[in-house]
């Protein structure tokens, strides 16, 4: 795809071309020094970048005062246009894209990347870091969906319900008790079972507090946590992951994805999991020893299982049912997959996160990461930068040019005010999205220099921008598909 053939879709600005040899833009070879994004009366609006998605109508109403927004419905770089490629200062992202050193080289302006959820591991966050581009997540916008989601899996495995309402839809009449058993078999009685979470973060800790009300044992396992944690939550703490593996009649995956941890449920420790037992006295029972084997639930990252592994295990009977939110390979495809004949199977869409209010809630914080970007430093004024100790020491202390803004604010005055820089660290911290009026009242002499004023608002999504794009701050790309 030649990404010279996308039109522009909106209006540009006059001063368009300005911008692309004046000093907002850096020459390449400076990347590595990329100092705050330009911004203010004296400067081109900064171009912030949907990379892969089309639908802006929560973001634009808070960055419209402070930058221009586009998007680029991408699913690669290749798909691009290079006016963002060479312009655009953020970068907004959800997880239908890659972003590895390659990709981002091609950036010329980038100073930050804001992840719309709170994996990252589709951005090479060290890379962008070194070349000066503060990566940012919005780490706790759907801990509960997540959650919620996650126990909705489990209680799935234990009560069959998903493959008792798919018999009942195909038409299935159960009549009298042996039919019931026969249909429901593999139902199990939750209370006393235990579950092995692996990471304790804030799904972590969310699904421990749910399962403990169901009437599970909890155990965890994370190597990441100082001690402690287990006496607050009540719960159990084991140090190996083989301890978790063997001890757990169900585990779920609570862990982010890193290099340390891909395919961390694989052949090998699936065989460590509670193997299938029978009662040789009487094969249909389960107890005295006999098991059916584990449950398995990954609502985390697909990198962390290895599929062929566990649609072996699923085949052979080693595990006993499994629920997968998110894949190897996504947007996933049953029939493309390793797992299509796999008996005892859930497969969701990565879906786990999504409810209406937190779409809305982790759209909003992304853009308003966008806005701290723009309108403070990176990455001080960054809330959840998840990069900082790779950037080079050159990029993190960049005073504001003094023509921007007021020295109250964040003129040149403001590295060395200790009263400024404790204002603005209290709005780093605040719970609330920025307006910083007085920054925004001089930022832009236009009629739509309003700051956003409405931090918790969502705008219905109608799903067409195009609609949407009535006002100068929407120049929208198509990629020529
Ligand atoms: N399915 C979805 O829709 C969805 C939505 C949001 C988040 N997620 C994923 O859920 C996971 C948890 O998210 P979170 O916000 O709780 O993350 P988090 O960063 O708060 O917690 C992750 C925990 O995992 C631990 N950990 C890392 N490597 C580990 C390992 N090898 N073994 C055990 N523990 C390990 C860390 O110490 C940390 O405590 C992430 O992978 C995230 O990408 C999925």
């Amino acid at each position: 795809m030649d990404p010279g053939n996308k039109r522009a879709r909106f209006d540009k600005p006059d001063n368009w071309n300005a911008s692309l040899n004046g000093k907002s833009i850096m020459p390449y070879n400076m990347a590595a020094v990329r100092g705050p994004i330009p911004n203010g009366p004296m400067h081109q609006r900064p171009l912030i970048a949907l990379l892969d998605g089309r639908d802006c109508s929560v973001e634009m109403p808070i960055l419209k005062d402070v930058a221009t927004v586009a998007f680029c419905d991408a699913q690669s770089t290749q798909e691009i246009h290079e006016k963002v490629l060479n312009e655009a200062v953020g970068a907004l992202m959800w997880h239908t894209i890659t972003l590895n050193k390659e990709d981002l080289e091609k950036f010329k302006s980038l100073r930050v990347i804001v992840r719309i959820g709170s994996g990252h591991d589709n951005i090479d966050a060290k890379a962008a870091g070194e070349l000066g581009i503060a990566v940012c997540n919005v780490p706790g916008y759907g801990v509960e969906e997540v959650a919620d989601s996650t126990m909705c899996l489990i209680l799935n495995l234990y009560r069959r319900t998903y493959w008792l309402a798919n018999m009942v839809r195909e038409g299935k009449k159960i009549n009298g008790p042996e039919q019931l058993r026969e249909a429901a078999q593999g139902s199990a009685r939750i209370r006393g079972d235990t579950l092995g979470i692996v990471g304790l973060g804030r799904v972590g800790t969310a699904v421990a507090l749910r399962a403990k009300i169901f009437g599970f044992n909890v155990i965890f396992y994370d190597p990441y946590l100082t001690d402690g944690i287990e006496k607050a939550l009540g719960i159990t703490r084991v140090y190996t992951l083989q301890d978790l593996l063997f001890q757990s009649d169900c585990v779920t995956l609570h862990c982010n994805l890193n290099e340390h941890n891909h395919h961390l449920i694989n052949d090998y420790t699936i065989k460590q999991m509670r193997p299938v037992k029978v009662n040789s006295q009487n094969p249909g029972e389960f107890g005295n020893g006999a098991s059916k084997g584990a449950f398995l639930i990954n609502t985390a990252r697909g990198g962390l299982v290895d599929e062929l592994a566990l649609a072996a295990a699923l085949k052979e009977g080693r595990i006993r049912a499994a629920a997968l939110d998110v894949h190897e390979s996504e947007p996933f495809s049953m029939a493309n997959s390793v797992l299509k004949d796999c008996p005892n199977l859930i497969c969701t869409p990565h879906s786990a996160f999504y409810s209406d209010q937190s779409v809305s809630e982790l759209r909003e914080m992304a853009a308003g990461e966008i806005r701290r970007a723009i309108i403070g430093r990176i990455p001080e004024s960054l809330r959840n930068c998840v990069n900082k100790e790779y950037f080079q020491s050159s990029n993190i202390r960049y005073p504001f040019p003094a023509t921007v803004y007021p020295d109250s604010v964040n003129g040149p005055a403001y590295a060395f005010n200790p009263a400024a820089a404790a204002a603005v660290a209290m709005g780093v911290h605040s719970t609330t999205l920025d307006t910083h009026p007085a920054v925004v009242q001089h930022t832009h002499n236009t009629p739509h220099s309003t700051p956003h004023s409405t931090p918790h608002s969502t705008l219905p999504d109608s799903g067409n921008h195009m609609a949407k794009a009535e006002s100068s701050e929407a120049h929208l790309w198509l990629p020529s598909l």
